[in-house]
């Protein structure tokens, strides 16, 4: 079994892959990964992010109707230059199927318990995306292949009112937002009260900085953000169970 982390968004452009994919490649410093860019929308980012040639392979030869297994996944996997981090180059100039079906997909072939991977960071881009009326599905289908799930959101007034929307509407179970902050916290205690009133069950786990250079660099570079995320969110002490199992089964298996 591996230990999977979702990410979402609630609508484009919020730092969700820039996020996940930073994510990953802290946990890569001790743990083997597996970076999924399950990104529906057809415009697969994070092969660019890492600058990485996609070779042919990625989610384009994975979506449609029968069951993805983890071999699939293997299989259309490309190494990238942060030692044990893979990645499944996401959908490129094709759109792919609503969130749910892809989760079936997944589920149905057990995709996300690779053998040897440690860690699996799927990156599903904006759910209010493909098929706008099935916000709830989506949300429910990927808590249901997420051991935990973090939605990424960006203090804009104007997208964090719409986030605020799409969420209510998903109803979210699992999630945990990451507020992206542009005013450096001026508007966390407002949009936590908000939250709390139209959203008890939704809470902030973390935040990051919107810090133009830093992610400016990083890009033309080819390497991932660093934001500290998985220490700040003690995401490999709450693995610890799931990651023995990784362990023992690899025992087993030498
Ligand atoms: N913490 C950050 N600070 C500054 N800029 C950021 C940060 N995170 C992301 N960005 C910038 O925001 C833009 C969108 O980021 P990213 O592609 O990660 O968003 P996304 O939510 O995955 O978008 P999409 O929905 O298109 O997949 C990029 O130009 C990226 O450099
Ligand atoms: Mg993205």
């Amino acid at each position: 079994m591996s230990y999977v982390i979702a990410f979402y968004g609630t609508k484009d452009g919020q730092g969700v892959t820039t996020t996940a994919l930073s994510m990953a490649a802290e946990l890569a410093r001790q743990h083997s990964v597996l970076f999924v860019d399950a990104d529906m929308s057809g415009t697969g980012t994070a092969v660019d992010q890492l600058q990485l040639d996609p070779a042919g392979r990625g989610m384009n030869n994975l979506i449609g109707s029968r069951a993805i297994t983890a071999h699939d996944l293997l299989r259309e996997a490309v190494a990238t230059r942060i030692p044990r981090l893979g990645l499944v180059p996401g959908l490129i100039a094709v759109c792919g199927s609503a969130v749910a079906r892809l989760a079936a997909q997944l589920r149905e072939g057990h995709a996300l318990v690779v053998p040897g991977v440690e860690f699996v960071v799927c990156d599903f881009g904006a759910i209010a995306h493909p098929e706008l009326r099935s916000l709830r599905q989506a949300a429910a289908a990927i808590a249901t292949v997420g051991h935990r799930v973090f939605c990424v959101v960006r203090d804009d007034p104007p997208l964090l009112a719409r986030s605020i929307q799409v969420l209510r509407a998903a109803a979210p179970p699992k999630t945990e937002l990451l507020l992206v902050e542009t005013r450096r916290g001026a508007l966390r205690r407002d949009f936590q009260q908000t939250l709390q009133l139209r959203l008890p069950e939704v809470a902030v786990a973390g935040v990051i900085p919107w810090d133009p250079s830093r992610a400016m660099t990083a890009h033309d570079g080819g390497r991932p953000l660093e934001l500290g995320l998985a220490r700040d969110l003690e995401v490999v002490e709450r693995a610890e169970p799931v990651l023995a199992q990784v362990r023992a089964g690899v025992e087993r298996v030498s």
